[in-house]
């Protein structure tokens, strides 16, 4: 039988310099997507998929991230006192969401590194990691996706995303060969943010992972890549091409709604996208969105 996996693993130790005076003091997967901060979508994709064991790598400013998951027993107070139940289930839902573990990083020396510090909480098991910026709609499915493709391959997984040829610097992007399923590629390479013009297809490789464990071995032996940093992208590229010790790694094709908030403009699409959607904001945005657009001309 296939082994059950249940750790995920959140890296939220970047610097988050594209978000700076924001980020200052606050870590970028803090900032408030509507009104939830970025990671607890996150979060709620990781139990949603089964995975109720969540590590989360901290960086410097780790305080903001422990208090979100934590009681904050001042605050539930008064809105008890309120007779605010409303916002108090709100509150509360953070907390009960999963159980929450934290290790720091240290110093952001890359995503690689990053994940290598989970070693200890994961052990020899498969895990998936998700990037604390990244935000897969709920409405379409991805990681539950990846982890039966895990579990049938026994290999590593990532997630892709089909770009324009014009962006695709700006992303790891992967070398592929076909499968018998349409949504599924063998991954043969792997280049971190290659120069543009270069990149060796238009499949960019996106903040989804569920990983074997042999990729902690890897790591500890790779060395800094692209931006002097330890590259996850380097650590998988080196197992797509060791596969009778690693099982190899697949990308599953994403073809639903992602929003990058480590990105500035692409932070305000996933606020304004996901925001014209509730049911509490989307009717009065909805008319005063179209008003606006139509004074931009
Ligand atoms: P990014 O490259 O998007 O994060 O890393 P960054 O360095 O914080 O962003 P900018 O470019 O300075 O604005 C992708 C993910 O990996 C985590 C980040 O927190 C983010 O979720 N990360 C990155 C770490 O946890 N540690 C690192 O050393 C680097």
């Amino acid at each position: 039988m296939a082994f059950q996996i249940t750790k995920a693993v959140i890296p939220a130790a970047g610097l988050g310099t594209r978000f700076l005076p924001a980020t200052k003091a606050m870590p970028k997967e803090m900032l408030p997507v509507v009104d939830k901060p970025a990671i607890q979508y996150v979060v709620e994709e990781a139990v949603a998929a089964g995975l109720t064991d969540v590590l989360m790598i901290t960086g410097r400013n780790k305080n903001a991230l422990e208090n979100h998951f934590d009681r904050v027993g001042e605050l539930e107070a008064t809105l008890e006192r309120k007779g605010d139940t409303e916002r108090l289930q709100k509150v509360n839902f953070s907390t009960d969401l999963a159980e929450v573990h934290y290790v720091r990083q240290g110093a952001p020396l890359g995503l690689g590194h990053a994940v290598l510090r989970a070693k200890m909480h994961v052990g020899r098991e498969p895990f998936a990691v998700l990037l604390g910026d990244d935000i897969i709609d709920s409405r379409d499915v991805l990681l539950s996706r990846m982890i039966q493709e895990q579990a049938k391959r026994n290999a590593s997984i990532i997630a892709l995303l089909e770009v324009d040829p014009s962006v695709a610097h700006m992303y790891g992007v992967a070398t592929v060969e076909e499968t018998d399923d349409p949504d599924v590629v063998r991954i043969t390479g792997m280049v971190e943010k290659p120069a543009p013009g270069t990149a060796p297809s238009n499949l960019a490789i996106i903040g989804r992972y569920v990983l074997r464990p042999e990729v902690f071995d890897v790591l500890e032996h790779t060395p800094p890549g692209k931006g002097g940093e330890i590259q996850l992208t380097d650590a998988l590229e080196k197992m797509a091409g060791a596969p009778e010790w690693t099982g190899g790694v697949f990308g599953v094709v994403f073809r639903g709604r992602r929003y990058d908030t480590g990105d500035r403009l692409d932070y305000i699409k996933a606020i304004v996208q996901l925001a014209v959607d509730r049911e509490d904001l989307g009717p009065d945005l909805r008319p005063w969105l179209k008003d606006f657009a139509n004074t931009l001309e």
